[in-house]
Order: C-alpha cells, then sequence, then structure tokens
C-alpha cells in the first residue's frame, strides 16, 4: 500500500503531520508513504505548483493525503502559477471526478453553530460534488467589447457520461444513507442545468429505492439554513458544489472537522484511488503557531483508509478515538479550547491505542 503525503502550504503541513501519527500508531504491516511538494512552496523551489514529479508520485500511489494550499505571497502571479492550480491539476489529472464532503454536527459542539442549536444538531448530509468539469474546466479568456472594453468569459458545460457517473455515485452513496437525493441545478436559466436535470432523471429510474428530488441553487442555499435536516445526499456540478459545501459547513460550525474524499474510477488492489483533504484551506493567518486543528486532516485519512485501503475498521477507529477526544474537551480555538495542534494529535493517538 502506497500512500503519497502532500502537506502544502499554509497550516497543511502541521494538520498532515498529525494525520501521520495517527496513521504511524496504527502500525499497519506493507504501508509505503512518499511525500511530495504542492503548492505555493512548490512553487518557491521548483517553479511550478505541481511539479511532474509530484504528479507521478501520486499517479503510483494506490492514495492521496492532501494538506491544503494557497499562499498570499503567491497572489499576484499569474493564474498557472498560483497554488490553486496544483489541487485543480491533481483533480483533472488523476480524474478525480467524485467529491465527497460530509456534513454532520457533533453532539456537545451544536453551540459552534450559527444556526439554533435545534437546526444545528439534525445536520446529517452529504455534498456530492463534480469536480473536474463546469466552468472551472471549461475555456476561458479575456477578449474586447465591441466598445473596447474588456471582457472575461468562462464556458460552462457538463455532457451526459459526466453526468451520469457523478449522478451514479450520488445514488449509491444515498442508498447507504437515509435513501434521498436531492439534485441542485438552476434549470431555470441555464442549458448546462437542463441536460443535469434530464440525466439525472434518467439515471433515477436505475435507483427505485432511492427518492430525488430537484431543487434551484439559490432555493438549496436558502434550504440549507432555514431545513438543514431535511437534506441527505446533495448532487450538484462543481461551482454550486464549491459553494454549498462551504455552506454546509458553516451551517455544522466547526470547519476543523470536516474532511473530504475526491474519487475517480481507478481501482487499486484495496479500494478506489482518490485524494483525501480536509474541507480547511492553508489558512495563512494562523500557520506555524501550532494553534490549528488536525481533526479535519485526522478524519480525511479515516476516509483513505475506508475508500482507496479497504480498511473500514481502522478508518471507525479512528472516528470513534476523534469523537472520544473532541468529547474529553481537548479542543482547538476554533472549538472554543486552547489545545495546541500537537495535543490533539497526542490526545487522538493516545484514544486510538486504548479502543480497538
Ligand atoms: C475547494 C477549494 C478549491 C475549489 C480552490 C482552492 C481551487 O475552494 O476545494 O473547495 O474551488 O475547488
Ligand atoms: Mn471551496
Amino acid at each position: 500500500m502506497k500512500i503519497a503525503i502532500l502537506p502544502g502550504d499554509g497550516i497543511g503541513p502541521e494538520v498532515t503531520d498529525q494525520a501521520v501519527r495517527v496513521l504511524d500508531a496504527l502500525a499497519l504491516p506493507g504501508l509505503t508513504l512518499f511525500s511530495g511538494d504542492v503548492g505555493g512552496i512548490a512553487y518557491q523551489r521548483h517553479g511550478t505548483p505541481l511539479p511532474a514529479e509530484t504528479l507521478e508520485m501520486a499517479r503510483a500511489a494506490d492514495a492521496v493525503l492532501f494538506g491544503a494550499v494557497g499562499d498570499p505571497s503567491c497572489d499576484d502571479l499569474p493564474r498557472e502559477h498560483r497554488p490553486e492550480q496544483a489541487i485543480l491539476g491533481l483533480r483533472k489529472q488523476l480524474g478525480l471526478f467524485a467529491n465527497l464532503r460530509p456534513a454532520a454536527g457533533w453532539a456537545g459542539l451544536e453551540h459552534l453553530s450559527p444556526l439554533r442549536p435545534e437546526l444545528a444538531s439534525g445536520i446529517d448530509l452529504l455534498v456530492v460534488r463534480e469536480l473536474t468539469g463546469d466552468v472551472y474546466f471549461g475555456a476561458k479568456g479575456e477578449r474586447t467589447t465591441a466598445a473596447g472594453e474588456r471582457e472575461g468569459w468562462d464556458e460552462m458545460a457538463y455532457s451526459a457520461p459526466e453526468i451520469r457517473r457523478i449522478a451514479h455515485t450520488a445514488f449509491r452513496a444515498a442508498q447507504g444513507r437515509r435513501g434521498r437525493v436531492t439534485s441542485v441545478d438552476k434549470a431555470n436559466v441555464l442549458e448546462t442545468s437542463r441536460i443535469w436535470r434530464e440525466t439525472v432523471i434518467e439515471i433515477a429510474a436505475e435507483y427505485p429505492d432511492v427518492t430525488l428530488d430537484h431543487m434551484y441553487v439559490d432555493n438549496a442555499a436558502m434550504q440549507l439554513v432555514r431545513a438543514p435536516a431535511s437534506f441527505d445526499v446533495i448532487l450538484t456540478g462543481n461551482l454550486f458544489g464549491d459553494i454549498l459545501s462551504d455552506q454546509a459547513s458553516a451551517c455544522v460550525g466547526s470547519i476543523g472537522l470536516l474532511a473530504s474524499a475526491s474519487l475517480g474510477e481507478r481501482q487499486t488492489a484495496y479500494g478506489t484511488f482518490g485524494l483525501y483533504e480536509p474541507i480547511h484551506g492553508s489558512a495563512p493567518n494562523i500557520a506555524g503557531q501550532g494553534k490549528s486543528n488536525p481533526v479535519a486532516a485526522i478524519l480525511s485519512l479515516a476516509m483513505l483508509l475506508r475508500h482507496s485501503l479497504g480498511r473500514e475498521a481502522e478508518a471507525e477507529r479512528i472516528e470513534r478515538a476523534v469523537a472520544k477526544t473532541l468529547a474529553t474537551q481537548v479542543r482547538g480555538a476554533d472549538l472554543g479550547g486552547s489545545a495546541a495542534t500537537s495535543e490533539i494529535g497526542d490526545a487522538v493517538v493516545r484514544t486510538l491505542l486504548t479502543i480497538s
């Protein structure tokens, strides 16, 4: 089993270190870790945010554990050199079209949500975001209008095959959950969304045990704060999924606890090849101070073990260790506590070793 560790920028390295400590504590046989540069640090060292060696290392692995990318010192670089291009390039080059972003409230942490506790406590949803299409990867550019003014443009497109495969991901996920898919689009305005909706309806016929409904994205944004517990699986495109998954994570109140998986079609000997990353970004404002919360990175490791390495038991063990750790009030500043990054890692490792 090979894991590529790509810590990246800002708090990426410090939270990834703690996840690797947790992985070490599991003492899985036959595991090899590789690590590579990605993001702003890669640009500084190699002149590109996604060096060819890093991409090759990721390709050769069974899974990638990713920290975060983003560095304010790169803000003025041309787009192709910016750290964000690294994660976009990895997603595209590795065919990681399915992004799973679970958001669920944690018992005892409801007060961190900006929503009333009775709304926040019921949240248990999964955003299934298409990750390699949409306006993110369409043609784009700058042109001059007839009046001689600058104009930026980005093409938004979805093909039926792209929609079909992400729809299958969402319906299968719903079968293992509460059996509901809400497909989010803007079919009252966009042609892309019309094809999206018609294709999703087609695929739904193969899943009679799953209930499908449709929502326009503006309404979905509203329902997410009015009745977040009413959602099970939210199936949507790249841009809407980017926005709604941030909103969903804000609803549970603790972005430092949310993990994500980006999966493709390639099967490894143990599961599905994937890249795993915390939802939070590089947080340059608190980087290097040892006060970031490594829980999202540790939970990303759990998702990695589950989806890519076929280690469900170990994944659950990590999740239980995290839940116990949080319950014993070992919490970082983002959760109203004062535990340092390494103290949270220590507590999770210690707890992990006491449960089987
Ligand atoms: C995310 C991030 C990325 C995205 C950025 C860093 C390109 O916001 O993973 O949600 O927009 O997909
Ligand atoms: Mn985002």
